[in-house]
């Protein structure tokens, strides 16, 4: 562990002391899913030595540690951040991918990604809860170039097959309705263009965001098992002619919530 990250370490520790399992990163309008902890410990991210800080104002990140606790059932000890550094914030995957480092550090094996995504798909509606098959890095960027072990070892980045098709029982269990599909890596921090989407699209994208695959990178490379959702906020531009009304886009978000926490609800339960 380099200097740097064993500062985090230490501080963190020294206001939590747990071993998380599970790592969870909460995207962009699913932060709410951590007010579920129960006897959580929150840590301001702002407080610890070398984390990366959002620019985006009112973003204030924070990690979470605790468990859900629902019928007499607990998950495994979660290590749950609210927020996350984008690479069109600081232009340094080293940043990006920082959260992952230390979830790892502190004992997490298996990492559940969010994130809120355009949909390309045009079976997709607004509203959608995708699992990510797979990904497109459409950025040209890696934040594994300089690690020697992902050089020596060829890492090779993916989902976990295994967390897929259990995530997809949890789901098909509920009647909690999913979709799958391939998510597509931009820099932004613009939204796309038109053309660009018709090229993801060619490209066999089902989804666009701006977030997780440098995180599924970095945990490959750490040896951790990765499921991904996205949570198709929008469809990307030129999929849809309609503009969103903003009421629209509130009822979807409500929607959305109820569904996308009792799906990570039991997908954390059936990972215990
Ligand atoms: N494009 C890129 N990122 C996004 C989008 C989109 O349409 N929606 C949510 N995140």
């Amino acid at each position: 562990m380099n200097i740097k990250l064993s500062d985090s370490i230490d501080f963190i520790q020294s206001r939590a002391p747990m071993t998380p399992v599970i790592a969870l990163v909460l995207g962009s309008g699913l932060g709410d899913f951590g007010s579920h902890l129960s006897n959580a410990v929150s840590v301001d991210t702002r407080d610890i030595p070398h984390y990366p800080i959002s620019s985006v104002p009112g973003h204030a990140g924070k990690i979470l540690f605790g468990t859900l606790e629902l019928g007499g059932r607990t998950t495994a000890q979660l290590v749950v951040f609210q927020g996350r550094v984008h690479f069109y914030e600081c232009n340094d995957l080293e940043k990006v991918i920082y959260p992952i480092r230390i979830a790892r550090a502190l004992g997490a094996k298996t990492l559940v990604v969010t994130n809120a995504a355009g949909g390309i798909n045009r079976l997709f509606v607004p509203g959608d809860l995708m699992f990510i098959r797979d990904y497109i890095n459409m950025t040209g960027e890696n934040p594994l170039i300089g690690a020697r072990h992902a050089v020596e070892k060829r890492v090779r980045p993916s989902f976990d097959s295994a967390m897929l098709a259990m995530a997809k029982r949890v789901a098909l269990e509920h009647m909690i309705p999913t979709t799958e599909g391939v998510y597509c890596w931009t820099k932004g921090p613009t939204y796309e263009s038109a053309a660009e989407i018709r090229m993801m699209a060619a490209a066999g994208a089902d989804a666009v965001g701006m977030s997780t695959v440098p995180e599924v990178m970095a945990a490959a490379q750490l040896g951790m098992k990765t499921l991904g959702i996205s949570c198709i906020t929008n469809m990307a531009t030129g999929i849809s002619k309609e503009k969103l009304s903003h009421s629209e886009v509130t009822d979807t978000a409500n929607m959305v919530k109820a569904h996308f926490t009792t799906l990570l609800t039991e997908i954390l339960f059936a990972l215990a």
